[in-house]
């Protein structure tokens, strides 16, 4: 079963962001972090960088907003051609509506939760999205550690996604590491974000078929 790595840019180079996205071209979709200072502390750029990272990219781009109100902002990043969409559900106050407004303009539509967020509500909307992000770790930071408490999510969504038949990704982010891809890949997730793991060292591209390798030896028999 094939695994899909997104390195997060959020552990790039700003300055040379060109050139670490041609040091990730092996990898799946470039994961790009919008945060907004408002649902998150932090706060990194908005849909003109995008736009530009989107020009330059050697692969397509999977937005992960961690932004407030976003009904109101996320289609943007869809009609820019990011070939994915990620709000927070915490953030949106029509998900289905939101959902369906993306796909109809192209993208593909993921919902993203918190680590304090239940997975239950989301469950019966499945045939809504393309892919749900269960979050790792308090979203805002990169560089934190990997929090297994969130793993039971994956198994549930897992567990309907085989019982529908659906073809939804399984999203994690966070904490994400040659040590810790195994045990959500285990839970059931199939779609990876790393941004250190990615970043951190010299070699991005040895990197990312360590973290593929792992994950797809956890994997087997999924
Ligand atoms: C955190 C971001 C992540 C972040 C992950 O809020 O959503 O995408 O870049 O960074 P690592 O992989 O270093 O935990
Ligand atoms: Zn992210």
């Amino acid at each position: 079963m094939s695994v899909r790595i997104n390195p997060s840019i959020l552990s790039a180079d700003f300055v040379n962001l060109q050139a670490d996205l041609e040091r990730i071209a092996t990898a799946d979709l470039v994961h790009v972090d919008v945060m907004d200072n408002h649902f998150v502390p932090n706060l990194t750029f908005g849909t003109q960088m995008v736009g530009r990272i989107q020009d330059v990219s050697p692969i397509p781009l999977d937005v992960h907003l961690m932004i407030s109100d976003a009904d109101r902002w996320a289609p943007g990043y869809a009609e820019l051609g990011a070939y994915s969409v990620t709000f927070h559900a915490e953030a949106a106050t029509d998900p289905v509506a939101l959902a369906r407004r993306l796909r109809s303009i192209g993208a593909r539509a993921g919902i993203a939760v918190k680590p304090g967020t239940s997975i239950e509500p989301y469950l019966e909307l499945l045939p809504e999205f393309d892919q749900v992000l269960v979050m790792t770790v308090e979203p805002g930071f990169g560089g934190q550690s990997f929090m297994p408490e969130t793993m039971p999510k994956l198994r549930a969504l897992a567990a309907e996604v085989a019982r529908t038949g659906l073809d939804v990704w399984l999203q994690v982010d966070g904490g994400i590491s040659a040590d810790t891809i195994g045990i959500a890949a285990e839970a059931g997730a199939n779609t990876f974000v790393a941004g250190s793991a990615v970043y951190g060292g010299s070699d991005p591209a040895a990197n990312i078929a360590l973290l593929r390798a792992a994950a797809e030896a956890s994997t087997h028999g999924h």
